[in-house]
């Protein structure tokens, strides 16, 4: 059994947290949350900043560090903890700028051969404007800030006129910039059409042992419809029944994770860790693009494969962290699993907050997983855009999605914001 330290606060990583605790291993959760809080203990680091993860890694006498969000990776924290002797499940920082800087995650692909949208990368809006040009005026265009925004920094304009509205927006002509620094910089990409597919791979530098597929559903609303999200709920597996088979994974590894990987380790940056694929597959004309990386499980992808999955991924991510190998040739399966995110009024934008919430007692194959939430006087209150996910896994897709369905109804929130078609599209 493994002692294992989990960083961040989200669902992602009380799903962590579960998968790692129903397989027997002693977990914490830092900073965790005050709904995380009732199962696993929270502690909180004596300083700000990667010395008080080194230091809290080691008081605990932990066998590795697991780093739920992107954002300490992206600073540094798995360099840091490497330096300090410390195991670390999580790419270096060089590494995590596939995630860091969408220009260079398209600049990777394109060294690799890695099938992805047409761009520009431009850094002045003038280049900004000039790349419109390329596009015929009642074509959608794709304009994403280069840096982190926290799954938000993507626009997707339905013609050229739209997109020039939004690159002013992005570089703050006539008010202030949308996302400050990090949309200083814009990707802007050419429209791709088809089915998303989230392809999680643990990753040892040169290989990938892939998990089961996943769908996340990043729209607001039901249909794909609306402003996109960090994600409102996701669905695991998607197998054969949806053309997810063997010969499709091959392909994955062949056109994806390996060019990608091989890239990497060229540029001196290889890649250790959790890398999540986020892919477009048109069934049409069979075209598989990647439309981006990111550098940890996704968050909800990780409620719904992790809490389904049906092995212990803790050996392997423990062999990772200590710099060995994944086993690409493992086989890993998924129960049929839904989970179904409980947003606040308000998300993507800014969300109500404070609002009293009342959950179920769960167990067994229904789960609770707590993202933006905080103790208050009379029990927990909202304090984020996405509160909860509540999460099934069940012997059939339809059941799962409908037990997560269930349980959702007996969440209570004031005016709480939930997509009504999480895993439809597979049933
Ligand atoms: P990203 O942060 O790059 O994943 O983009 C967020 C979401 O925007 C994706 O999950 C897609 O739903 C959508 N998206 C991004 N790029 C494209 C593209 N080139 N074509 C179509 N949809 C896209
Ligand atoms: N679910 C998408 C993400 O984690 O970025």
């Amino acid at each position: 059994m493994s002692r294992v330290l989990v960083l961040g606060g989200g669902g992602r990583e009380h799903a962590l947290c579960h998968h790692l605790q129903e397989h027997g291993h002693d977990v914490w959760c830092s900073p965790g949350n005050a709904g995380i809080e009732k199962t696993v203990p929270c502690p909180a680091p004596d300083r700000a900043g990667h010395h008080g993860v080194v230091g809290l890694a080691r008081s605990l006498e932990v066998d590795f560090v697991l780093v739920g969000p992107e954002q300490p990776l992206v600073d540094g924290v798995a360099d840091a903890l490497a330096d300090a002797g410390v195991a670390c499940f999580g790419p270096s920082q060089a590494a995590a700028t596939l995630e860091g800087s969408k220009a260079f995650m398209k600049d990777v692909c394109r060294a690799a051969g890695a099938d992805t949208a047409r761009f520009d990368v431009c850094a002045t809006i003038e280049e900004a404007r000039a790349a419109l040009d390329a596009f015929g005026p009642g074509e959608r265009v794709v304009i994403k800030a280069d840096g982190l925004c926290g799954g938000k920094g993507v626009t997707i304009a339905d013609n050229v006129a739209a997109a020039r509205a939004v690159l002013d927006e992005y570089f703050g002509v006539g008010g202030p910039a949308r996302f400050g620094d990090a949309g200083q910089t814009v990707v802007i990409e050419s429209f791709l059409v088809g089915e998303e597919l989230s392809v999680l791979g643990v990753c040892d530098g040169a290989r990938a042992l892939l998990l089961p597929v996943a769908r996340d559903h990043k729209q607001l609303f039901d249909g794909g419809q609306g402003p996109n999200t960090g994600g409102m709920g996701a669905v695991a597996p998607l197998g054969p029944d949806d053309g997810i088979d063997a010969a499709f994974m091959a392909r994955v590894q062949r056109d994806v994770f390996a060019p990608v990987l091989a890239e990497m380790s060229r540029r001196g940056a290889p890649y250790r860790g959790l890398l999540y694929a986020g892919l477009m597959w048109d069934r049409g004309t069979g075209r598989l693009a990647i439309v981006e990386f990111n550098v940890r499980f996704g968050d909800p992808e990780a409620q719904a494969v992790l809490f389904g999955l049906e092995q212990d991924l803790t050996e392997t991510l423990l062999a990772v962290a200590r710099g060995g190998d994944v086993d690409e040739n493992l086989t890993l399966t998924c129960r049929p699993t839904c989970a179904v995110v409980v947003a606040s009024a308000g998300y993507p934008g800014p969300a109500e907050t404070g609002k009293a919430l009342s959950v179920p007692p769960v167990g067994g194959d229904d789960a609770v997983f707590y993202a933006g939430v905080k103790a208050g006087a009379q029990g927990l209150v909202s304090s984020g855009g996405r509160v909860l996910a509540c999460c099934a896994r069940r012997e059939d897709m339809r059941a799962a999605v409908e037990a997560a369905y269930a349980l959702e109804r007996q969440v209570t929130l004031d005016d709480k914001q939930v997509r009504r078609d999480i895993g439809a599209s597979l049933l």
